[in-house]
Parts: structure tokens; C-alpha cells; sequence
């Protein structure tokens, strides 16, 4: 008889702490069950075009402070939607029974899924079809739900505080109005969190729809107390009153409509506004990439521990979590196709407002 085999994908974006995840994982199942690690390349996309190598102990040594996946990811790989075809002629099939196949002839005793919401819900469906899931939270947004917190974000949030610090030097030299737009998609954790921790003077997130005279009102006001700039953290998710979001791409899948550019739009009305010079900095995918910090391999050694303590247990179809100080399993449909937003009574967004900092909007002050 064979090893006893488990397989494990990252899928969705890269993010910090990703390598430290398949290093755990592969170590403990070496390590603690004797096992055999089969590693899919660009998360779903290895599992359908079957393209996978074994991971051996020399394969995952040294990538715990590295950023990024050794397994590459695809955040557009859906087996149950792959594409064919080009052009006029494109259709979507449904791959998921080859995937099962592979599965069974694999011998998997369970798949790691390593992603954010849209891969654990992939790996959900297939977990119907009689697959045995055990899902790791990752993602910079810090929106899964039923985790306190997904690895990623600390390093996100980390590298986010570091670039307003320095914005705040030319703030402050040349009395402007700095906006720093950072990721989350609808969530504003990152906005909120790094705004809080640099200081922000106006922190807008996507649960809170802003008010553009508000945030004029900010600025005016700060000037007339001597402060003759403002630092705007802006989360690229943020809508007006009309629930409007601004996105770099049109496209006719919604999965693939990408945000981002909202800085610039609010910096030209809060200029035209109030007078005074506006600059816009979007950090992108600089938040994405980069070593993991202390937090985040430990968070990420900790998960694929628990992980693999829920393989264990045969606990499957279960993701492992974070609440409090203590590992978790939740049953994965309690986590597929939801969003884990900012709650309005968060102590976070009390914390911010009892220091003076701004939402851009009236009804919360
Ligand atoms: O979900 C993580 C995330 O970084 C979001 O914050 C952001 O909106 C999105 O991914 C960007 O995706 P892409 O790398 O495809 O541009």
C-alpha cells in the first residue's frame, strides 16, 4: 500500500503568510502522521489541468519569511465555471467531476484550501460532491467570516501605517490634503485599522456611505486650528450616498470587476471644495506583497497546525479559526458566499471617533 496522501491549493490573491501555511501544513504531515504532501500549482487551475508535484521537506525550508505563494494562485480558476474557447466562442463547462476524478485517483485523504471567501466556496461545493475539505483563512481584507482575523492582514495593515507615517511628512511640509487609498474590497478592516495606527485625520470605509461637505468641513476646520494639512485614508470600497463604487475595469462578470481609483475622484472635489492642493496615493498590491510579519507566521503556523489538528479529528468540510486566543473549527457553509464587514458599534470606529478622527459623514460622529 502507498503513503497516505493529502493535497493543498492556494488559491484567490497572494497574500503574506501564504508560504508559512504550506510549510506547516507539509512539515506536520510529514512530521506528525508520516504522510505524503501533493502541492496543486495556481490553486484550482493544478486541480483541473492536474498539474501538481510532491512537497518534500526541502521544498518548503526557508519560505516562512517569504511573501507570496510556491504554489502560485489564480484568483479566477472556478472548476465549476472553467472557459473554453476564445472570443465569440467562449462557453463555461463544469470540470468539477474530472476534479473528483483526480481526487479519487490521487488517493487525497482531504484537500487544504487556502483562500479567501470565494476559494473556500469553491472548495465548499466540491466538498458536496464528496470531497474532504479542510479550509485556511487567508486574505489581506480581513473579511471571512467567523475568524477574528485572517493572516495576511497584519503585514497589510503594517505596511499601510508605514506609507501614511511617511505621507505625513509632506502633509506637513507643504500644507497639503494627503488621501492614501488601501485595499479590502467591501470591508474597511484595513482602512480602519492602519487609519487608526497612522493617525488618520478622516478614515473612509465602505460601511459608512461619506458626505463630501463633511470631509471639506474637516479640512477647513483643522486649517483654522493651525493645521494646515490632512491625512484621508480612503478603503477602495467606499461609496457615496447613491451606493456608488469606483472601479478600474468594466466587465460583464462581476468577480472580475476590479476596485480602485476613488482617491482620485474624492481628491478633486475636496480641492475644488476647499482651496487647498490635494494628493492622491494608491497602494495597490504594495500591501500585498513583502515578508509576512511576526504576527502573521505565527497566525499562519498556528492555522496550519489547527488545520491539521482538524484533519485529525477527521473534523472535515471545516475551516480552522481564530476566536479569541483559541483554534477553532466552523463547518465551511457558515463561511461560503459571506462577507465579514465592520460592524457600525465596533469599539474601533468609537476609538477613532473619541480621538477626533472623521468618517466623512454626519450620522456617524
Ligand atoms: O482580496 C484581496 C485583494 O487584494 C483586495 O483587497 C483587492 O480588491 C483585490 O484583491 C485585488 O485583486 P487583484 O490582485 O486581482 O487586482
Amino acid at each position: 500500500m502507498g503513503k497516505r496522501r493529502i493535497g493543498i491549493l492556494t488559491g484567490g490573491g497572494d497574500c503574506p503568510g501564504l508560504n508559512a501555511v504550506i510549510r506547516g501544513v507539509t512539515k506536520s504531515a510529514i512530521l506528525q502522521e508520516g504522510m505524503e504532501v501533493i502541492g496543486f500549482h495556481d490553486g484550482f487551475e493544478g486541480l483541473v489541468e492536474e498539474r501538481f508535484s510532491t512537497l518534500r521537506l526541502e521544498d518548503v525550508s526557508g519560505i516562512l519569511t517569504t511573501g507570496g505563494t510556491i504554489l502560485g494562485t489564480s484568483n479566477s480558476a472556478n472548476p465549476f465555471k472553467w472557459p473554453v474557447g476564445e472570443g465569440e466562442k467562449r462557453q463555461y463547462i463544469d470540470k468539477s467531476d474530472d476534479c473528483m476524478r483526480l481526487y479519487e485517483d490521487l488517493g487525497l485523504e482531504a484537500l487544504f484550501c487556502v483562500g479567501g471567501d470565494g476559494t473556500l466556496s469553491i472548495g465548499g461545493r466540491l466538498a458536496e460532491k464528496g470531497a474532504r475539505l479542510i479550509g485556511v483563512p487567508k486574505t489581506i481584507d480581513n473579511d471571512i467570516m467567523e475568524t477574528d482575523m485572517t493572516f495576511g492582514f497584519d503585514t497589510a495593515r503594517s505596511a499601510a501605517t508605514d506609507a501614511i507615517d511617511r505621507l505625513h511628512d509632506t502633509a506637513q511640509s507643504h500644507h497639503r490634503v494627503m488621501l492614501v487609498e488601501v485595499m479590502g474590497r467591501n470591508a474597511g478592516w484595513l482602512a480602519l485599522e492602519s487609519g487608526i495606527s497612522g493617525g488618520g485625520d478622516v478614515i473612509l470605509i465602505p460601511e459608512i456611505p461619506y458626505e463630501i461637505e463633511e470631509i471639506v468641513s474637516v479640512v477647513r476646520k483643522r486649517s483654522r486650528f493651525g493645521k494646515r494639512f490632512s491625512i484621508v485614508v480612503v478603503s477602495e470600497g467606499v461609496k457615496a450616498a447613491d451606493g456608488q463604487q469606483q472601479y478600474q475595469n468594466q466587465a460583464e462578470d462581476p468577480l472580475r470587476m476590479r476596485l480602485g481609483g476613488v482617491a482620485h475622484h474624492l481628491a478633486a472635489q475636496i480641492e475644488d471644495r476647499s482651496g487647498v492642493d490635494c494628493r492622491v496615493t494608491i497602494l495597490g498590491h504594495l500591501q500585498r506583497g513583502g515578508r509576512p510579519t511576526a504576527f502573521d507566521r505565527l497566525l499562519a503556523t498556528r492555522f496550519s497546525v489547527g488545520a491539521m489538528e482538524l484533519f485529525h479529528r477527521k473534523k472535515f468540510n471545516h475551516m480552522i479559526a481564530i476566536q479569541g486566543t483559541e483554534m477553532v473549527g466552523v463547518p465551511v457553509e457558515k463561511v461560503m458566499n459571506r462577507q465579514r464587514t465592520v460592524p457600525l458599534d465596533s469599539h474601533l470606529i468609537k476609538s477613532a471617533l473619541c480621538v477626533g478622527t472623521s468618517f466623512g459623514s454626519n450620522s456617524v460622529k
